[in-house]
């Protein structure tokens, strides 16, 4: 049986009863219930930025079943994961190309921590934008052939990075997209948080066994995992500076106050995956396709390839996202994600039978009505002003979004989830991008002075 080291040393401490005379505060005494577990980096407790006993040996263990060459734990989301491997990028690139500014070719539906990740480490991005024909913020397709020719084009290019599976759950073909990358010698970063369950599928579909140099899995997204437990994983064949960087790389972006309780939570979820996991989410995944088959035959469509999203079109049925949102909350069914087109439910291994029941039967309460025909607005390029981190930097006022045309974007307008912006700092605002704006529900934008 695979090791639980973090869970065996909390629990060896708390049953001591020790008069706990270091931090945190409550000294272990219950207010919400979980103090208990809730320790610091005391003695025999590891250290996340330089582990070398229970957390590392946990990480291991995390590695192992990833397939991953080495797996750093987060407390802090893939956020901090997102991070770490810009800087990553940066560092391998510095030693390629000393002197030269970098560049991230990036997936216009890049999460703002990668954003906010190029505002950090100041690199320019690349942006490469969807090559559906249906517009949706979410969404960007991306094909190898339109990968190399922007590889081409960028002498300076430093990594890759897409976003697979995104806020709808449509997966990129991450095998495709890294042998392009590497045909011109440049690393692939996936912001893989919404899938981190994929290398459990039958056939497995996580980056690591894509090709994906590195890549983040939210692991509370989608595995029984507390809220901003995370992986950064390091692919097998990844350059030697990935892995003699990744520590200091979390590092520069986390707390020097781990959360124990989230790797503990991660710990644990080892032991899940590494029994029966892969047979009950084989049985969810088999239960869905199930229940979309049903709801097909009521008339209802669907996006997305991932098969733990249940992403509704609900225009077609006569419903905006919202609406149909509000339908199912009235029948107890509280979903992820709605925007004007979509409706995302995301049940996971621990979903009941019963719950998919309630989920179905909510779907089933809505009568069908004539379908919606106003569509999301069309691709919208904009103008680059400044980089992004000047734009950041920049003095700045809020203004309604309307108001905001013709000025240089100065924050993240985003609506979270998904936290995708139409228009990142350093561009400038055009008519079409403001309206965009709108309809997703961003009224106001920041604007440099
Ligand atoms: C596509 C995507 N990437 C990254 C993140 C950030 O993940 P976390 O909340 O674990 O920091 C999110 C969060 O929703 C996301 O949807």
């Amino acid at each position: 049986m695979i090791s639980t080291p973090i869970c065996d040393f909390i629990d060896r401490y708390a049953a001591r009863e020790p008069v706990r005379m270091h931090m945190p505060g409550h000294k272990g005494r219950a207010l919400t219930g979980c103090e208990w577990a809730d320790i610091t980096e005391i003695g025999g407790a590891d250290s996340l930025y330089a582990p070398g006993g229970i957390i590392r040996e946990s990480e291991k263990n995390a590695a192992r079943l990833f397939g991953a060459g080495q797996t750093l734990y987060s407390t802090e989301g893939s956020s901090q994961c997102i991070r770490a491997m810009c800087y990553l990028a940066m560092l391998a690139f510095a030693e390629k190309a000393p002197g030269v500014r970098p560049a991230i070719l990036a997936g216009r539906n890049a999460h703002k921590a990668f954003l906010t990740a190029a505002a950090l480490l100041d690199f320019d991005v690349v942006w490469l934008y969807p090559e559906n024909s249906a517009y949706s913020l979410c969404r960007c397709d991306l094909s190898p052939g339109a990968l190399s020719a922007a590889l081409e084009r960028t002498p300076n290019g430093a990594a890759v990075y897409v976003t697979s599976p995104d806020y709808l759950g449509n997966c990129a073909d991450i095998k495709a997209l890294a042998l392009a990358a590497h045909e011109k010698g440049v690393p692939l970063l996936v912001d893989n948080a919404h899938g981190a369950y994929q290398a459990f599928l039958q056939e497995n579909r996580h980056p690591m066994a894509l090709g994906a140099d590195l890549c983040c899995d939210s692991a509370h997204k989608t595995l029984p995992v507390l809220t901003g437990g995370a992986y950064l994983h390091i692919g097998r064949g990844a350059g030697p500076v990935f892995y003699s960087g990744a520590r200091e790389g979390m590092a520069l972006f986390g707390s020097t106050s781990p959360s124990y309780l989230i790797l503990r939570s991660l710990d644990q979820a080892n032991r899940d995956l590494a029994g029966d996991y892969p047979e009950r989410l084989g049985a969810l995944a088999e239960a869905l396709e199930g229940m979309k088959g049903r709801l097909r035959a009521r008339g209802w469509g669907f996006a997305g390839d991932e098969p733990l999203k249940v992403t509704l079109e609900t225009k077609a049925f006569g419903y905006t996202g919202p609406e149909a949102a509000a339908c199912l909350e009235k029948e107890g069914v509280v979903c992820e994600y709605a925007d004007p087109d979509y409706l995302v439910l995301m049940p996971a291994a621990e979903s009941s039978g019963e719950d998919l029941r309630r989920a179905e039967g909510a779907l089933a309460v809505l009568q069908r009505r004539p379908a919606l025909g106003m569509g999301p607005p069309g691709l919208c390029v904009p103008e680059r002003v400044m980089p992004i981190r000047e734009a950041i930097l920049s003095p700045r006022a809020v203004l309604p979004a309307g108001q905001a045309v013709g000025r240089v974007c100065g924050g993240l307008p985003v609506a979270c989830p998904p936290a995708v912006s139409p228009v990142v700092p350093g561009e400038r605002i055009g008519r079409e991008t403001a309206g965009i704006c709108r309809y997703y529900g961003i009224e106001s934008i920041t604007v440099v002075k």
